[in-house]
């Protein structure tokens, strides 16, 4: 990591999104998901005991969020994003390593995910972290019935620096 990288992201911190993040994670969403999250989704996330909704600060800016919830022993990564500026300096990864942390327990089988299959940044970003693909779900996206990538990874799956 170059010693630019490394201070950008010392500058980063991750935490549990709270009631007043929602409008800022429905600003970034907006902009950046063709399928974006209303609001009473995004609320309804943070009211479940199953769920593990994340954000990612830098200084005082909300740069990114997660959202997983939890089916059985398996956490489904349901939307992960950072916004634009803030992209390429290890947010995302971030993101995704406090889930990691947070989700482990006994009992813990892995972590599922779909992806675009034209969103090669993200399949990229997966398949740094153990993620593999496990099969395609066909015309999963509603807006324009793009197929879906299934990704899975097994709980202490190793990481690809
Ligand atoms: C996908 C997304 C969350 C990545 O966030 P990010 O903070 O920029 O990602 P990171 O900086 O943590 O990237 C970690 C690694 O993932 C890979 N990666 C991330 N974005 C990439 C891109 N656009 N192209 C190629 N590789 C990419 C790289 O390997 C990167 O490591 P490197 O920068 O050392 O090369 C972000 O691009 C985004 O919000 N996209 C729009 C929403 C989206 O597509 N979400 C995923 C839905 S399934």
């Amino acid at each position: 990591m170059s010693r630019a990288r490394a201070a950008a992201e010392s500058t980063v911190s991750v935490r549990d999104m709270r009631e007043r993040d929602v409008r800022h994670v429905e600003r970034i969403e907006n902009q950046v998901s063709a399928i974006p999250w209303p609001r009473h989704m995004l609320m309804a996330e943070l009211g479940s005991a199953k769920t593990i909704d994340l954000v990612a600060l830098d200084g005082a800016s909300l740069a990114g969020y997660l959202l997983a919830s939890r089916y059985a022993d398996v956490w489904h990564i349901l939307n992960v994003a950072v916004d634009v500026p803030f992209r390429r300096r290890g947010i995302g990864r971030a993101l995704m390593h406090a889930l990691f942390l947070r989700a482990a327990g006994p009992g813990l089988l892995g972590f599922t995910l779909e992806v675009r299959v034209s969103n090669a940044g993200a399949i990229s970003l997966y398949e740094g972290l153990g993620f593999v693909s496990r099969g395609v779900r066909p015309g999963y996206y509603s807006d324009n019935r793009e197929d879906a990538l299934i990704m899975w990874r097994e709980p202490f799956a190793g990481v690809v620096p």
